[in-house]
């Protein structure tokens, strides 16, 4: 079974990949031996992808799988964007992420509250070959916190195509629609179409 490491020190993700990316062998940066702090200064999902990829398949000499990730509210130009880690000025500090986006939404009304999730995804090979594909899922920002499953913004994110909050989703519901899962589909479909 092929080996790829994934580019990413969060174990939610890193769940999620695993549980959709079947016939591989995913193992994490930490447990191929990466534990260097990548800096992100890309400024799209898809250039932080390639950056995080690059570093870690550069330094392992293994095939190496990035995403990057965030949350785009439209009543915001975008925001949060590729800060969504970072919102509130720390990173990961999921609580304080999800208190500003709600502060900066105060008085938007339902229809007004529009959002997605997108991720681009980056495979990057030692011999040099790179492969990225992305994927979005559309719904719109609660009022209030539902539910405690899932990770980062899911407990404001009302999704569209499950009728529910991601908050509310267990890991089966969410990989069904998620941007992950579509971008990291998408991208398992260029390499069995030998595209990659
Ligand atoms: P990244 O690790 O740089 O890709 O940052 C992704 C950030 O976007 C996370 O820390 C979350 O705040 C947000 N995010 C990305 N995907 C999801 C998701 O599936 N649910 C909730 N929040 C997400």
């Amino acid at each position: 079974m092929d080996k790829i490491v994934v580019a990413s020190g969060n174990k939610h993700k890193l769940r999620e990949i695993a549980e959709i990316f079947k016939g591989y062998e995913i193992v994490s940066m930490q447990d191929a031996g990466f534990s260097q702090d990548i800096e992100e200064n890309g400024e799209t999902f898809e250039e932080n992808a390639l950056i995080k990829a690059r570093a870690v398949c550069g330094a392992l000499s293994l095939p190496a799988l990035a995403d990057d990730s965030g949350l785009c509210v439209a009543a915001l130009g975008g925001a949060p964007g590729v800060h969504s880690a970072r919102y509130c000025g720390r990173h990961g500090d999921d609580g304080a992420n999800n208190a500003l986006l709600l502060k900066n939404l105060e008085g938007v009304p339902e229809k007004g509250r529009g959002a997605y999730f997108e991720s681009c995804v980056a495979l990057v090979f030692p011999d040099g070959r790179e492969v990225t594909a992305s994927g979005r899922t559309y719904g719109r920002i609660l009022f209030a916190p539902e539910g405690e499953n899932g990770f980062g913004y899911d407990p404001l994110f009302y999704s569209d195509e499950l009728e529910k909050c991601f908050g509310m989703a267990c890991a089966e519901e969410k990989n069904a629609v998620s941007h992950r899962a579509k971008a990291l589909s998408a991208l398992a479909a260029k390499l069995k179409e030998g595209r990659a």
